[in-house]
Parts: C-alpha cells; sequence; structure tokens
C-alpha cells in the first residue's frame, strides 16, 4: 500500500467513477494533441491516478481485490479507447454528422473508346438489318489469301507484310498459318455455311507488319461488311452508308464513291465521307478536299462467290472493310493512334465526353 489510510472498496469505487468522468472530459475537452497527451499522464499513466487506485487495493480482501482491480482496468480500456480515438473520432461522438457534406467519390471504368465505337458500328447495323459474326485470328493462308483471290505473288502475301506462324506447322503439307490481315476470311466462312442471303457485320481485330507511327499499328481493328442476295448493287452500298454516315457523322453528312482496287472485289471502290471538321469548306485534316476516306469495299468478286459454293451467275453482293481506329480518330478528331494503346486514363476518359 503506497497510502497511509487503510483502504475502502466504496470509497475507491467512488474514485475510480470519479476519475473515469474527469478524465474523459479532459481527453475529449482537449484542444491539440499535446493537451491530449497531458491529460492522459495525469490519468493515465505510469503515476497517474488511476494507477494510484490500482495500486491501493492490495489492503483488500482478495474478493475486493479482484473485483476492484476489474473494474479498474475497464475504466482504462475505455479512457484509452478515447485517446486512440482521432480528432474525427472525438467530434463524432460528440457531434451531429452533417449529411450535407459531399461524399467520397468512388472512381468508375469506361469502355475503351475502340469498344464504344465498335459498339456503336454495330449497333448502326443492326438497325440496317445485319447481323454480327466472327472468326478466328490465326487463320489459314487459304481463307486470308487464296480464297479471297489474291494470287501467290500479290504483296500483301509478303512475309514482310503478313506475320506467319511457321512454327505451328508439323510439316510441309499443313495448312500455312498467320494472323488475319483483315477480317475478310470471315466473309468466305459465312459464305460457306451455304445459307443466303448474307447480310452481316463481322468486327474484329488484325494484324500487319507496320511500323508504329500516328496512324499505323502492327495490331487494329476492322469491321468487315458483306452483303450477299439476288439483285444487290453497288447503290445499295452506297445507300447503306448514306445512312451509316449520317448516323455516326451527323445529320449532314454525306458519302461518295472513287475508283480502286482490290483482288477480291471488281469493281472495287474507295468509300469518302464530306470533312465532318470544316464542313467541306476544306481544311488541313482532309487535305483542302472537303473529302475524307473511310474504308474499302466493292462488288464481291464471281471468283471468290463460286470459290465459296455460291451461284455467281445468281447471286451478287457488296463487301467493305473498315477500320475502326481510322473511324474513331475521324469522329473525334484524334490525330494519334498510339493513344488508343497507351493506356493513359486521361485520354481514355476524355474521348466522346
Ligand atoms: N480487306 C480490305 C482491307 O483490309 C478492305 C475491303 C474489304 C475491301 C472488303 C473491299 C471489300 O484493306
Amino acid at each position: 500500500m503506497t497510502e497511509g489510510s487503510p483502504a475502502d472498496p466504496a470509497a475507491l469505487e467512488r474514485r475510480l467513477a470519479e476519475i473515469e468522468r474527469d478524465a474523459a472530459a479532459a481527453l475529449q475537452g482537449a484542444s491539440s494533441p499535446d493537451a491530449k497527451q497531458e491529460a492522459r499522464y495525469r490519468y493515465l499513466g505510469r503515476k497517474g491516478e488511476l494507477s494510484q487506485v490500482l495500486r491501493s487495493v492490495a489492503g483488500l480482501s482478495e474478493a475486493d481485490r479482484r473485483r476492484i482491480g476489474a473494474l479498474g482496468n475497464q475504466v482504462k480500456e475505455r479512457l484509452e479507447a478515447l485517446v486512440d480515438a482521432g480528432e474525427t473520432g472525438a467530434a463524432v461522438a460528440t457531434q451531429a454528422l452533417d449529411p450535407t457534406l459531399p461524399g467520397i467519390p468512388i472512381p468508375l471504368g469506361t469502355l475503351h473508346p475502340l469498344t464504344r465505337m465498335t459498339d456503336e458500328v454495330c449497333r448502326i447495323f443492326r438497325s440496317l438489318g445485319f447481323g454480327v459474326a466472327d472468326g478466328p485470328e490465326i487463320e489459314t493462308a487459304e481463307y486470308n489469301f487464296d480464297r479471297l483471290n489474291t494470287k501467290e505473288g500479290h504483296p500483301s502475301r509478303d512475309p514482310r507484310d503478313t506475320f506467319y506462324i511457321s512454327q505451328l506447322r508439323a510439316s510441309a503439307s499443313d495448312p500455312v498459318l498467320l494472323l488475319r490481315t483483315h477480317t475478310s476470311p470471315v466473309q468466305i466462312r459465312t459464305l460457306l455455311q451455304g445459307r443466303l442471303p448474307v447480310r452481316i457485320i463481322v468486327p474484329g481485330r488484325v494484324f500487319r507488319r507496320d511500323q508504329v507511327d500516328a496512324t499505323h499499328s502492327p495490331v487494329f481493328h476492322q469491321v468487315e461488311g458483306l452483303y450477299v442476295d439476288e439483285g444487290v448493287s453497288l447503290a445499295h452500298l452506297k445507300g447503306v452508308f448514306a445512312s451509316f454516315a449520317r448516323q455516326a457523322f451527323g445529320a449532314s453528312a454525306t458519302v461518295r464513291l472513287r475508283p480502286s482496287y482490290f483482288p477480291f472485289t471488281e469493281p472495287s471502290v474507295e468509300l469518302d465521307v464530306s470533312c465532318v471538321f470544316c464542313a467541306q469548306r476544306g481544311c488541313s485534316i482532309c487535305k483542302q478536299e472537303g473529302w475524307i476516306e473511310l474504308l474499302g469495299a466493292g462488288m464481291v468478286h464471281p471468283n471468290v462467290l463460286a470459290g465459296a459454293g455460291v451461284d455467281a451467275a445468281r447471286y451478287t453482293g457488296f463487301a467493305f472493310g473498315m477500320g475502326i481506329e481510322r473511324l474513331t480518330m475521324l469522329r473525334y478528331g484524334i490525330n494519334e493512334i498510339r493513344h488508343f494503346y497507351e493506356n493513359d486514363i486521361r485520354f481514355l476518359k476524355s474521348v466522346g465526353r
């Protein structure tokens, strides 16, 4: 016993209650961390008021010692909890919650601009009666080239332009495999299913050995289109894209066709859309032309139709292949394809907002 007076359990109990009340007031009322520490030493420190009470239980009976000891420890725990509670904890305990304070925003993800553009193209073509198909990214040279009337020796078959996958071939008689250079092989796969008429679009990833620059990437995306039926003509192609251009670029957008060449279409065309940046007055983006090239297209070559088991005397069709990156860049005035692959959230969020 440190104090001279004999211990009275009831007095000690009252003393504990007093200490708890005073200490709680001192801790909660502390105006600074220093003041809080001071109150802590005074009531909870090794030589503090609570310790003194707990030491004085030594003179009590075993039962009282246990009881007062336990009470003292509970008081100590409650007070320590007040010390631990930070400034806000103390404030919340004593002040009303303000529900008008702004919340903490949770960052939300967004779909990638290329995904959103692809979704929109699919929506527009669905509204025009097209279905959505797909095909493999690893193709055979037969589907990617031969059946598309692209003969041996055509420059696009050069290994400097196309990624061949020779490792997967066990012997020279196995099919030549490659990463598809366009989505056109899906035309063949669809026609070979033998159900006509066909009206599909095919979004997908394609691969070419291109040097990366502001408008080229070795991996990019296309949407193929194919419409085969009796009596399909270039006029249908133009009509479909007149509607597409209005929906994708606004009510005043128009299209025109220019002659071109692809092995798998005859005749072949490039389709231009009226420049959306200068309303056709001429600007740097359309190079003062008033028109911007959007895609390659044409009437499916009779060799391609016949090779896929279609009666080319009875059926005709148009096909097109459109770059999704290019479309997205035109639509939103983006001048750098690499933005799409760098995953800078500031760019990804800004497109189309
Ligand atoms: N496959 C061609 C390309 O990748 C585009 C195209 C598709 C052209 C269909 C005509 C018809 O450039």
